[in-house]
């Protein structure tokens, strides 16, 4: 691998590689080591067009628990108000010295744009092209994931690690604004190649057209969905900005039928992993609104991983770096 620009067309080898390498990032870093050699005297810069606190921060964690130097990069602020191109603000940053450029950019194709181009020889990681992909989130979700499923399901004498496993016939449901969700869109790939089964749950203004054919279950109604007994919900926030302004429909009544309600926690509560007694899980990507798609409780409730998304983030950002400037294998 020499860029991480999407997760559709990942392998199934390249994914388990990353989930592999981040499992041993978390439990090295989790000991008495907090910093890794291997990136030293490596520069990444974080070049971020659109704002971002999980996925920028994890990032510079994760390439300083590397031993990395890192450069911050917003183009709040920056010559990019000054009419500055995508083109020149690389090259100028390339000229400083970069190894890795994690790009977050508002426009689909923007990270394959620099990855294609002569502007620079770094590695290129997308962290969000406009709708397109999240790769590093699906990555972090499925992290999550793999380690409940394989949890719940070992049996007596097989590993504790969930190294070397899939998420084979595990049933995810995605709720919400889908259209512009890159994060479902990496998720659907990721989850796919990984053999779970994945269903989307949106009002049917807010999914992409063509989405039938995607390999995808598609509900027009969240309690339908949840009847069909998912093993995972993973919500999403509703995302106005991308909107116009034209929020559809109002922020009470996309709640009423598509929240996350306590109500609705109830009949998820009900819900096991699989055949086991363990419970279905609850994520969310962030930012969070809450009392719009999930409630207080929901995104506090025992099941829910919120947290773990974000501290999984770290580990799986520190495996696509090290695999990438290194191409070393955990
Ligand atoms: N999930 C995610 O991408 O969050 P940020 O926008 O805070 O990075």
């Amino acid at each position: 691998m020499r860029h991480l620009l999407a997760t559709e067309g990942l392998t199934y080898d390249d994914a388990l590689t990353i989930l592999d390498t981040a499992e041993e990032m978390a439990a090295v870093t989790s000991r008495e080591v907090k910093k890794l050699p291997t990136l030293r005297g490596r520069t990444v810069v974080n070049l971020f067009y659109e704002d971002s606190t999980r996925t920028r921060v994890s990032f510079e964690a994760a390439a300083k628990r590397l031993s990395a130097d890192v450069v911050n990069f917003s183009a709040k602020g920056s010559s990019v108000s000054k009419g500055e191109s995508l083109k020149d603000t690389v090259q100028t940053l390339d000229a400083m010295g970069a190894d890795a450029i994690v790009i977050r950019h508002s426009a689909a194709g923007a990270a394959a744009q620099l990855a294609a181009s002569d502007w620079s020889e770094a590695a290129v990681v997308n962290a969000g092209d406009g709708t397109h992909e999240h790769p590093t989130q699906a990555l972090l979700d499925a992290l999550t994931l793999r380690r409940d499923w394989h949890a719940a399901h070992r049996g007596s004498g097989s590993s504790t690690s969930p190294r070397g496993t899939d998420l084979a016939g595990m049933r995810v449901l995605i709720v919400g604004d889908i259209l512009h969700s890159r994060v479902a869109r990496s998720n659907l790939w990721l989850l796919r190649t990984l053999g779970a089964e994945v269903h989307f749950a949106a009002p049917a203004t807010l999914l992409p057209l063509g989405v039938e054919s995607w390999p995808v279950t598609v509900h027009y109604s969240l309690d339908q969905a949840l009847a069909a007994a998912p093993d995972a919900v993973m919500m999403l926030r509703v995302q106005a900005e991308r909107m116009g302004g034209a929020f559809f429909p109002t922020a009470a009544e996309y709640t009423r039928r598509w929240g996350l309600t306590d109500e609705r926690l109830a009949t998820v509560a009900d819900l096991t992993l699989g055949e086991t007694q363990s419970p279905a899980l609850i994520l969310h990507p962030g930012p969070m609104n809450r009392g719009v798609e999930i409630s207080a409780a929901a995104a506090d409730a025992p099941q829910t991983r919120i947290t773990e998304q974000v501290t999984n983030g770290v580990a799986v950002r520190m495996a696509v770096l090290h695999l990438l400037l290194t191409g070393d294998h955990a």
